[in-house]
């Protein structure tokens, strides 16, 4: 590892727990990681960090083990045909870096999103959004200058998952980057398959979120009329 554990510990103030650094190591050793440079977010179920492989920027996403609020995870995932019973905690987070490295695999060349490099136990490895360290903004941070364009471009993303079988299922302006006025679609852990029980109504509250926030920027738009268009195409 370029940096040794105590270094890796030092700058995240110690809170990679044994295994996490241990994964992490894996991954550096497998040439999927050099560096780990700076944190980019800290949230309920997962850190993202900023990091480099071979002179590329990627997002290395680490998921907690603890602190998941894994009865809502269970929403996403009992009943994904893709994922294997889990006996504890642990195994299920295992499942949901793999869960969004699968989605984002099944999506990636068909709509704008990260490609995924490789998921490993709790740790995503992906491309980084953004440039020069700097995080591509939120929707939520960074609206729009064209929304009803922008609008379209989303709804173009949200038909371009149906087709390949997806519905992202968490849908807002918090999980879209904007990335010089073209959305990137991120955050696709909870993303379920259209067989999934709860695939529709999943689908219908993207749908909700996305003309909810485009309403308010003044855009005319219609939940059946988008729900239409994604399904019938
Ligand atoms: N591939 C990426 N490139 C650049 N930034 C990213 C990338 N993935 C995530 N981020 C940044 O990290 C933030 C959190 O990522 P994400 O939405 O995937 O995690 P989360 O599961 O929502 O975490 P939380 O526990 O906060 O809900 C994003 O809002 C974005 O700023
Ligand atoms: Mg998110």
């Amino acid at each position: 590892m370029k940096k040794s554990e105590y270094e890796l510990r030092k700058i995240h103030g110690g809170v990679f727990d044994k295994s996490t650094l241990l994964s992490l190591e894996r991954l550096v050793r497998k040439g999927y990681i050099d560096e780990l440079e700076s944190i980019i977010s800290t949230g309920k179920e997962a850190n993202v960090y900023h990091g480099c492989m071979r002179e590329k920027e990627i997002a290395v996403k680490i998921y907690a083990i603890d602190a998941s609020s894994f009865k809502n995870m269970e929403r996403y995932i009992l009943g994904d045909k893709r994922f294997r019973r889990w006996r504890n905690r642990r195994q299920l987070i295992y499942n949901w870096a793999q869960k969004e490295y699968k989605n984002l695999a099944r999506v990636h060349g068909f709509i704008d999103c990260p490609r995924p490099h490789q998921a490993y136990r709790n740790i995503l490895v992906m491309d980084f959004i953004g440039r020069d360290n700097i995080p591509a903004p939120r929707l939520k941070d960074s609206p729009p200058k064209n929304p009803k364009e922008y609008f379209n471009k989303i709804v173009c993303c949200i038909k371009g998952m149906h087709e390949r079988g997806l519905v992202h299922a968490d849908l807002s302006e918090y999980n879209i980057l904007n990335r010089g006025e073209n959305p990137v679609i991120i955050d696709l852990s909870t993303g379920v398959l259209l067989d999934h029980p709860l695939a529709g109504r999943f689908l219908e509250r993207d749908v909700y979120n996305i003309c909810r926030y485009f309403r308010s920027r003044g855009v005319d738009c219609d939940e059946r009329e988008v729900l239409a268009e994604v399904k019938n195409g």
